[in-house]
């Protein structure tokens, strides 16, 4: 993570690699070159190089989109060595994402120009309604999700490592709020980056219990605590949806119930449910090649409320919050499950698995028996458990379903201000079309194609009463090219959904 540090020097006497000025292109369609602001030191800076700034604008008609920059040598007229122009896109435009945007383009640029100390300068004003500390917590998490690279096994040698270190704001309000929201933001960037190592390991090595590992690696030392099944212990619990999952593979499965308690009385008591599945070859519904060699990344959910408890004694929230982790392993083996075959789940509701590849469901189902039993206010689960959510929205927005419309709104709220978009689908009845036609309660699979949406009313059979959401991050949870701060592989998807939610509790 970086040093930050203020300054009170005026931009041209600052020592930096880099200092950063914005550009702010025009409104609406309007063409043109782009606006420098007296705010943080571009005009002044223009002035003290004799316009250089402003004429590399006009002559190379830098508009001023948002993550464009040009670089200038400032060769000892000023104090920083260089000065870039950043690009920060139109006024109307400017959110938290934009932030977290230039963040990202700022650790770039600098690693790419080998600075180590770069510099800034910052106002206290509200711009676009969003307060300086809360643009600064976005531009952290920018800076260290932008810096995310993947290169374990790679060769050390053809590695060219990050140079930067130092952050140097100049900033003429209260400081506190500042450094605090910056170190906020580099905090729960660093857990994202984390759920991202976790999807992007290989399932050979991220095992049900490598999780479980992970699990009470986060909770040793702190306020949290850690419970971890084995399959006997599964076996006893009567998890048998569970059971049939993993009976193909020869890494057995585990149920990890993690515990974070607030200081004082919880107001509410959250439950948090991810799908750990750390391999999903289909069973005998065999996944296609073009699906089965990303189905590492089955288990996102899992990673994503690791980093979630991991920052609970930072975030420090008012609820009560438990994390299940059913993890297991799909797989195919003498001994795996059948199409046809019938389990019975922990809730003694029998399913008829007509289709092995609907896994999660199966897991989820248990996972909510027995968090029910804690009496919850609030279920709120994670799982990569469709494909047919990319044809609904893509690889950006995660689909969002359940049956308490105020807890959906505030997710959709808090997944909005941390950059990673939710979008509803309906939680229709209609579509459970099929799912009761077999030998059993339930088929696992239902008739319609809609299977995002009968994915969730499976789920809804395991629920009762307890108000629940369920995000489905099948497809915002991998991505399959880089997009601004995240890159192919493993995104991380729903930690800042879930951490911002808990933090407004
Ligand atoms: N793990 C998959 C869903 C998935 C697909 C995640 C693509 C990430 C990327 C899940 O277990 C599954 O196989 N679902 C089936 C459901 C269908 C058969 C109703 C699917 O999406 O094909
Ligand atoms: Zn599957
Ligand atoms: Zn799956």
């Amino acid at each position: 993570m970086f040093n930050f540090r203020f300054t009170k020097q005026e931009p041209d006497r600052v020592e930096a690699d880099i200092f950063f000025i914005d550009c702010q292109k025009k409104s609406g369609d309007k063409k043109g070159p782009g606006r420098l602001f007296d705010e943080d030191g571009g005009t002044l800076l223009d002035r003290k190089l004799g316009g250089l700034i402003s004429r590399i604008i006009r002559e190379e008609e830098f508009e001023g989109e948002l993550g464009g920059h040009k670089v200038i040598y400032t060769d000892g007229k000023i104090v920083p060595k260089k000065i870039v122009i950043l690009g920060i896109g139109t006024a109307e435009e400017f959110d938290l994402d934009t932030c977290r945007r230039l963040g990202s383009k700022i650790a770039q640029i600098s690693d790419g120009l080998r600075a180590e100390k770069i510099a800034f300068r910052s106002q206290p004003k509200k711009i676009n309604n969003l307060s300086a500390a809360e643009r600064m917590q976005a531009l952290a998490e920018g800076l260290v999700l932008g810096g995310y690279r993947f290169e374990k096994y790679k060769d050390k040698k053809g590695i060219r490592n990050p140079t930067l270190k130092t952050i140097v704001l100049s900033y003429k309000g209260d400081t506190k709020p500042i450094s605090k929201a910056f170190s906020l933001g580099s905090v729960i960037a660093d857990a994202i980056n984390y759920a991202r190592d976790l999807v992007n390991t290989p399932a050979d090595e991220m095992t049900p219990e490598r999780i479980a590992k992970e699990s009470t690696a986060i909770c040793r030392g702190t306020p949290l605590s850690c419970k971890v099944l084995g399959e006997k212990e599964i076996e006893r619990e009567k998890m048998g949806l569970i059971l049939a999952v993993s009976k193909g593979a020869s890494n057995p499965p585990r149920f990890i119930h993690m515990q974070y308690k607030p200081a004082r009385k919880a107001r509410l008591k959250i439950a948090l449910i991810g799908k750990g599945v750390t391999f999903d070859s289909g069973g005998y519904n065999l996944k296609p090649t073009r699906h089965i060699e990303v189905m590492k990344c089955d288990m996102a959910g899992a990673a994503a409320l690791l980093a979630v408890m991991k920052l609970m004694p930072v975030i420090r929230p008012k609820v009560a919050v438990d994390a299940f982790i059913p993890a297991a392993e799909n797989m195919i083996d003498g001994r795996a499950g059948r199409p046809g075959d019938i389990a019975v789940s922990r809730s003694g509701k029998t399913v008829e698995i007509n289709n092995t590849d609907c896994e999660g469901r199966l897991l989820l189902a248990d996972a909510f028996n027995y968090a029910l039993e804690k009496k919850p206010n609030y279920i709120i689960d994670l799982a990569t458990l469709t494909g047919g959510v990319l044809y609904a929205l893509g690889e950006i927005y995660t689909a969002i379903l359940g049956n308490d419309q105020r807890l959906i709104d505030r997710l959709i709220g808090a997944s909005k201000r941390g950059g990673e978009p939710t979008w509803q689908l309906p939680l229709e009845k209609e579509y459970l079309k099929g799912f009761k036609e077999g030998i059993a309660d339930l088929y696992n699979m239902g008739k319609t194609s809609a299977s995002t949406i009968s994915g969730a009313l499976f789920l809804s059979e395991f629920i009762g009463k307890t108000r629940w959401a369920h995000l489905d991050i099948a497809e915002s949870a991998w991505a399959n090219e880089d997009r601004d701060y995240r890159f192919k592989g493993g995104t991380g998807a729903g930690v800042q959904t879930l951490v911002r939610f808990l933090m407004s509790c």
